[in-house]
């Protein structure tokens, strides 16, 4: 029988709806979270949920134990994701991963230098199956929390940005 999913960032916006879509599909599924407790207070379901702190490496195995299968994703404005990601994925591949799937960003395969692209090489230098998935925004970023208030009440969606650049990069 095959293991797990371990989901990583099962709590926040783009994992949450992964673990109930996989959950949906019958996969059995294992969130990854600094806070179990929390998660399954909120919850209120017979979710798996286990710890797991990227600052935490011993956190790494026990959360691993068992699964065949990752979705790995870093912190929001993680610009050292590779730091951590790094060990993940050796363990990862220590204890026979089959396949990883490695959510990054638009365009970092032109970015050799960025944290996102150096955990995709890890990944591809592992052995370990894999696929990367490199969207833009999802449309739930827009749905709901400050992007919400701020496209309801000027009609606009605002972001951040220094200069006007094309994107993706040109090389
Ligand atoms: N949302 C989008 O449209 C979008 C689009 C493209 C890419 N992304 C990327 O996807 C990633 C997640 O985005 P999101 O919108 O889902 O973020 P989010 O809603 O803010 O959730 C962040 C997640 O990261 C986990 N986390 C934070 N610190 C952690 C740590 N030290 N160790 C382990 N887990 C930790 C949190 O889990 P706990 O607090 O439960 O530990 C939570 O599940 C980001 O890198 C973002 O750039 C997002």
């Amino acid at each position: 029988m095959a293991g797990p999913v371990l989901v990583i960032g099962a709590t926040g916006t783009v994992g949450s709806r992964l673990v109930m879509e996989l959950g949906r599909r019958g996969e059995r599924v294992r969130g990854a979270t600094r806070q179990p407790a929390a998660a399954r207070r909120r919850s209120g379901d017979a979710a798996e949920l286990v710890e797991f702190d990227f600052e935490r490496p011993e956190t790494f195995a026990p959360a691993l134990d068992g699964a065949d299968r990752v979705f790995l994703i870093a912190r929001p404005g993680d610009e050292q994701a590779d730091r951590v990601a790094a060990p993940l994925i050796d363990e990862m591949k220590r204890q026979g991963m089959r396949h990883v799937v490695n959510l990054t960003a638009m365009g970092v395969e032109m970015l050799d230098g960025m944290a996102l692209r150096k955990v995709e090489r890890h990944l591809e230098d592992s052995g370990i199956g894999f696929t990367h998935l490199r969207p833009n925004f999802f449309m739930q970023v827009f749905s709901g929390g400050p992007l919400l208030t701020d496209i309801c009440s000027t009609g606009a969606i605002h972001v951040p940005r220094a200069t006007l650049r094309p994107w993706p990069p040109r090389r």
